[in-house]
């Protein structure tokens, strides 16, 4: 979603933004804009479209100063236009924000009755002119953010810039993370730290109700009670690694070839860090597992495997309809939170309103200081290092790493698993990255199948068992990055409504492992072949006449975590054979902080 940076230092600060807004560029966007201190007066630049445009913009027309802020905007209130990027600005203050301002409207009214013009159809334009407001006043820069920030509902991450205080920047946090940097002669802010891995040598992450005063050489935190703290100075561990492509086209294909190392460390970093923790499940009336997006669909696989090799109840949601629907929770339950970014703002809902309900909070996140992690009862952490492509890959398999793990001690606890059947398990997972290393060195199949794919307007994913999310999962792959309208189904409902979607030629990829259900979706397939599907098998055996791509068994357990890889690639290459922006597709973002 948006991203912000803002830089104070003794020299010139545009290229700073324009590194660091780089950086998030992967968050999502469809406008960006700096606000810089020149000749004493704000001076903007702001442009719909990707950063080239604002910088083409600011080749035209040059910035220099000492401080400023810029932004990356995904359009919420208002279209992608320039009236609506940010920064928001008044004459004195601009501003940049992440979240949602939920009493927009009446600040707005109100200011609108005292004289104020508002020039956008945004929630955050209110902000700079409270600020104003505050000023004129008679108030102190720090007592005016102060002051408008208790005016805010809603949730915010925000950095501010002052024509009459050129030697700080504001900035402050409640909902949407916050980090903030020194280095040697300078001060940064930024939503995620990776905005800061070229800059700063240190980060602090603002916690909740915090705002801090940039200077150039030092930064003061006050916490919400206006008290001041000190907060935890962590050393950047961001590596520049992380951002380059290493060689590779797109940074989704670098993160899709990631996946046997990630898979492995997060084996590595949890086996232990599980048997440790004080996490029980043998008592457990319920397991309520949470998610959005990709996370839902390692949520749904889970489900099977806790029910199969646990004996334990659950139930899944996707957490924008879960916070909402008042739902019973048992005594004695958990519940169990999964998110990449660890700040989807339903996801991060979904538990608040679950630890009302007195369940046990569980969390896997991958970003480890984030706000889904910190409330959770029990965090655990998956391993997969920055994820920079918009469509969540070595996320997805790291995550369903952790669960399996997560799923063998629960079935331990339960004594359903005998010793000798959780090793043997064990070992599947323990030869996963050495089969995702072969099921990668060769994509052949995945590239020839997506150019058959090239022209499709339309396209089923079937599976049965723990093939079914992944089946979702191929689809909602498919559909994010090449846009071809994409759908998954349990291969044994399709004749309840979606085989009326097969004319002929119509692509059914059928995730076939040679499992317990095999002959079953074998039925399913030769239905839709019958009806003129063009039939793609994903398994070990290929059959004669159906497009194939090969895949060879680790095993009923694991198989769906090396499944999702043919998943990733198949939409990968769809999307190189149509041209479509791979690592940035239209509409997404990759961390969700608004409803
Ligand atoms: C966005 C991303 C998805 C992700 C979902 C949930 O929609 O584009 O890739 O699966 O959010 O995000 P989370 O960070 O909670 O896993």
């Amino acid at each position: 979603m948006c991203g912000i940076v803002g830089a104070i230092n003794g020299g010139t600060v545009i290229n700073d933004l324009l590194s660091g807004l780089h950086r998030v560029e992967y968050r999502g966007y469809d406008s960006a804009g700096v606000a810089i201190l020149h000749n004493q007066e704000i001076a903007r630049r702001r442009a719909e479209g990707k950063l080239n445009q604002l910088e083409e913009l600011l080749f035209k027309a040059p910035l220099d100063g000492a401080a400023g802020i810029g932004h990356t905007r995904w359009a919420t209130h208002g279209m992608p236009c320039v009236a609506n990027a940010h920064p928001h600005a008044t004459a004195q203050v601009a501003v940049v924000h992440n979240g949602i301002i939920e009493n927009f409207k009446d600040i707005r009214e109100q200011l609108t009755a005292d004289g104020h013009v508002f020039e956008s159809e945004t929630d955050t334009e209110v902000i700079p002119h409270l600020i104003t407001h505050y000023l004129a006043k008679g108030m102190s820069p720090e007592a005016a953010v102060q002051e408008a920030i208790e005016k805010l509902r809603g949730a915010y991450a925000l950095g501010v810039l002052m024509r009459d205080d050129p030697d700080h920047l504001y900035a402050a946090r409640k909902g949407s993370p916050l980090v903030l940097g020194k280095a040697e002669h300078g001060a940064y802010l930024a939503s995620d730290s990776i905005a800061l891995s070229e800059k700063a040598s240190e980060l602090i992450f603002l916690q909740e109700g915090d705002m801090a005063v940039l200077g150039r050489d030092q930064i003061e935190i006050t916490d919400i009670c206006h008290r001041k703290v000190k907060r935890k100075v962590a050393t950047r561990t961001t590596t520049n690694a992380a951002c380059d492509k290493n060689g590779y086209a797109h940074y989704m294909l670098k993160e899709i070839h990631e996946q046997p190392d990630a898979v492995e460390k997060t084996v590595q970093a949890n086996a232990n860090a599980l048997y440790d923790s004080a996490l029980d499940f043998s008592d457990l009336s319920r397991l309520t597992i949470v998610a959005c997006g990709t996370s839902f669909y390692a949520a749904s696989v889970a489900k099977y495997w806790f029910e199969k090799y646990a004996d334990l109840p659950v139930e899944t949601d996707i957490a924008s309809e879960f916070r909402y629907r008042s739902p019973y929770m048992p005594q004695n339950g958990a519940a169990l939170f999964i998110s990449q970014s660890g700040e989807t703002a339903d996801t991060l809902a979904a538990l608040r309103y679950a630890k009302d309900q007195e369940q046990k909070i569980i969390s896997l996140v991958n970003v480890a200081d984030s706000s889904i992690a910190r409330e959770a009862d029990y965090v655990f952490h998956t391993m997969a290092g920055t994820e920079i492509g918009v469509a969540s890959t070595k996320a997805f398999t790291t995550q369903l790493t952790l669960l399996a793990l997560i799923a063998l001690q629960a079935g331990q606890q339960r004594g359903v698993l005998s010793h000798d059947k959780a090793m043997k398990l064990t070992q599947e997972l323990d030869e996963l990255p050495q089969a995702m290393k072969r099921l990668l060195t060769c994509d052949s199949d995945t590239r020839h199948v997506a150019q058959e794919l090239e022209r499709a307007s339309n396209a089923l994913f079937i599976g049965r068992n723990t093939s079914f999310p992944i089946a979702m999962e191929g689809a909602l792959k498919l559909k994010e990055i090449s846009y071809i309208h994409a759908e998954g189904f349990g291969a044994g409902e399709l004749k309840h409504g979606p085989i009326a979607l097969v004319e002929q030629d119509t692509p059914v990829i059928s995730l076939l492992p040679k499992d317990s259900l095999y002959e079953k979706t074998l039925s399913n397939i030769y239905e839709v072949e019958a009806r003129g599907a063009q039939i793609i098998t994903v398994g070990p055996e290929p059959i004669d006449g159906f497009l194939h791509i090969d895949v060879d068994d680790i095993g009923e357990f694991c198989n769906p975590i090396l499944y999702a890889l043919p998943m990733q690639l198949l939409a990968y290459h769809t999307a190189v054979v149509r041209g479509t922006n791979v690592d940035q597709p239209r509409n997404l973002a990759k961390s969700v902080t608004v409803e």
